[in-house]
C-alpha cells in the first residue's frame, strides 16, 4: 500500500522559475557569503557548509534518479518535488502488472493514465479481463473525493492491475516506466475534468491537459517501438456550435470553457506529434459519461446524493425556460468504444518501423445520439430513489456549460463498430444501485 502515499494537489505545483532548487541554493550561498564576511573562520565554515548544501540539493536528481542532468527537461524540474522514487519493488510490480495472459488474443500491453479515475478504472478492468497487460498511472489529486479514487484502485489491485502513483509531468518516472515495460498502447485518460472548476483553478487544466499531455507525447515519440495512443478529448470542443447533431467535421473553434479550450488544444497538439513523429493517435470525444463508480462532481451524481438527503437541487434552464439537455452515455458503451479504438489502431510509423509513412490520425464522437433534458434526468432519479426532489430552477450561468450536446456517431459506428445499447433509465438504475450499495457499505463499516 506504500504506493498510495498522497501527493499534493495539482494546484500545489510550483509555477515560478524562482522555485527551481538549484537557483534557490545558489541564492542561499550568496546570501551566506555576504553575511559572514566579517570572520575568516565563518567564511571557511560557510563555504564548506554551502558546498555540502549545494551537493545535497543536486544529488537527488543525479544519483537516485539515475538520469544524467542534461537529459532533464526544464518542465520536469518543475515537478521534481513530486517525483516518485523508482525502486526495485515498484519496478517488479509494474512488470508484473504488464504481463500478458495466455487468454489474450490481442496481446496488448497498455499504459492507462488516469486509471484511478472513473473511465480509466473501467477501461483498465475490461482490458485486464480479456488478458491484456495493463499498468495504471494516476496522481490521486484532490479535485474530488480521493477515497473514491482509492476504492477504485483497490478494485484494480484485486484484478491484478497496478496503479503507479505519479504525475504525467514527471518525465523521469515516465522514462523509467517505458524502460521497464514495452507498451504497445497508451490509453490516455488522465486530465483535469469539469468545466466550472476552471474559475477557481485554471492552472490545473494547463498542467494536466496541456503540459502533461505534451510530456507524455514526448516520452511516447522517443519510445522504441513507439506505442499507439488513444486519448480522451471531449464533446465540449463543439462549444457554441448550434448545428445538431455534432459531427466530427463540424466547427470546434468556439470553446465555451477553459476545459474545452484545453481539449481542443490537445487535438491540435496530438495532430502535430502525429505529423512530425509518426505517432498513431486517436482522439475520442466523450459525451457526458455516467454510471457506477462515476464522478461526484457531475449532475446525476450530485442530484442522487442531494435527493436522498432531501436537499434542494438546482436545475439550470436555457432562455425562455427551455431545458438544458445532454447526450448521456453509459460507461460500458464508452468502454467498448475505447477498446475498439485501441484494437482498430494501426501502428505508429515514426521510429522502429522500416517503412516510414504517415501515421494514422483519427477523431471520433462517442455519444449516445439521444439527448435527454435535465428535467427528465431528475424525474427518472426521483422514480428510482422513490423520493421527490426539491427543485430550484435557475437560468444557466455563462460560466462554461453549454445548453445541449447531441452526438452524430455515424463515423464511430462505421469504423469502430461502436453501437451504444444502454438508455438513460437502464444506466441510471445501475448507477443508483451502485451508489446506495457503495455509500451504505461505507457507513456500516464506520
Ligand atoms: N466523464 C465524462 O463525462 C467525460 C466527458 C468528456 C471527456 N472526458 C474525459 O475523459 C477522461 C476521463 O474522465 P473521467 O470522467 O474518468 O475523469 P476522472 O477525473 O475520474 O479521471 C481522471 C483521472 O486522472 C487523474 N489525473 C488528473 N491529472 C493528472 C496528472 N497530471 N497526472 C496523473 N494523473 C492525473 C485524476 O486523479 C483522475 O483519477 C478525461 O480526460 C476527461 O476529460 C470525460
Ligand atoms: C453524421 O456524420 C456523417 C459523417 O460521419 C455525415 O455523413 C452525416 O451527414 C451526419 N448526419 C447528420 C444528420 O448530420
Amino acid at each position: 500500500m506504500s504506493q498510495i502515499k498522497m501527493l499534493s494537489h495539482v494546484d500545489d505545483f510550483p509555477s515560478s522559475p524562482g522555485k527551481f532548487k538549484p537557483d534557490k541554493s545558489l541564492a542561499y550561498i550568496h546570501r551566506l557569503r555576504i553575511q559572514s564576511s566579517t570572520s575568516k573562520l565563518t567564511v571557511y565554515l560557510t563555504v564548506i557548509l554551502s558546498l555540502i548544501l549545494f551537493m545535497f540539493y543536486l544529488s537527488p536528481q543525479s544519483s537516485s534518479r539515475g538520469v544524467p542532468g542534461t537529459r532533464r527537461a526544464l518542465g520536469s524540474s518543475l515537478y521534481s518535488s513530486l517525483a516518485v522514487s523508482w525502486t526495485g519493488e515498484l519496478e517488479r510490480r509494474v512488470r508484473n502488472s504488464a504481463q500478458v495472459k495466455s487468454n489474450s488474443e490481442t496481446r496488448h500491453v497498455v499504459l492507462v493514465t488516469g486509471a484511478a479515475g472513473f473511465v480509466g478504472s473501467h477501461v483498465s478492468l475490461a482490458l485486464k479481463r480479456r488478458g491484456d497487460g495493463v499498468v495504471g498511472l494516476d496522481n490521486y489529486n484532490h479535485y474530488y473525493d480521493v477515497n473514491l479514487k482509492k476504492s477504485r484502485q483497490k478494485l484494480l489491485e484485486k484484478a491484478g492491475v497496478f496503479v503507479v502513483n505519479g504525475d504525467l509531468n514527471d518525465k523521469d518516472l515516465l522514462d523509467k516506466l517505458f524502460d521497464a515495460v514495452v507498451f504497445t498502447h497508451v490509453m490516455h485518460l488522465a486530465a483535469q475534468a469539469g468545466v466550472r472548476y476552471a474559475m477557481q483553478n485554471p492552472s490545473s487544466y494547463i498542467n494536466s491537459n496541456v503540459a502533461g499531455l505534451v510530456n507524455l507525447l514526448e516520452v511516447c515519440k522517443s519510445a522504441n517501438p513507439q506505442p499507439v495512443i488513444v486519448w480522451a478529448s471531449s464533446s465540449s470542443v463543439y462549444g457554441l456550435n448550434s448545428k445538431v447533431p455534432f459531427s466530427e467535421k463540424d466547427r470546434s473553434d468556439q470553446p465555451a470553457s477553459l476545459y474545452a479550450a484545453t481539449k481542443k488544444a490537445g487535438e491540435a497538439i496530438t495532430h502535430s506529434y502525429n505529423h512530425i513523429y509518426g505517432l498513431s493517435i486517436t482522439g475520442l470525444r466523450f459525451f457526458t459519461v455516467y454510471g457506477p463508480w462515476g464522478r461526484p462532481d457531475m449532475a446525476y451524481f450530485v442530484f442522487t446524493k442531494d435527493i436522498l438527503r432531501r436537499k434542494e437541487i438546482t436545475i439550470y434552464e436555457g432562455a425562455d425556460h427551455s431545458s438544458v439537455a445532454r447526450d448521456f452515455t453509459y460507461i460500458d458503451d464508452v468502454v467498448k468504444g475505447c477498446i475498439s479504438a485501441l484494437d482498430t489502431s494501426k501502428k505508429s510509423t515514426g521510429s522502429g518501423g522500416k517503412k516510414r509513412g504517415p501515421a494514422q490520425f483519427r477523431i471520433y464522437n462517442l455519444g449516445n445520439t439521444s439527448p435527454v433534458p435535465v428535467t427528465k434526468l431528475v424525474s427518472i432519479l426521483e422514480k428510482l430513489l422513490k423520493t421527490n426532489a426539491k427543485k430550484k430552477l435557475l437560468p444557466l450561468p455563462r460560466n462554461g456549460d453549454v445548453k445541449f450536446t447531441h452526438a452524430n456517431i455515424t463515423l464511430a459506428a462505421k469504423e469502430l463498430g461502436y453501437q451504444p445499447t444502454t438508455d438513460l433509465e437502464t444506466g441510471l438504475k445501475k448507477f443508483v444501485k451502485w451508489y446506495i450499495g457503495h455509500y451504505q457499505e461505507k457507513k456500516s463499516s464506520w
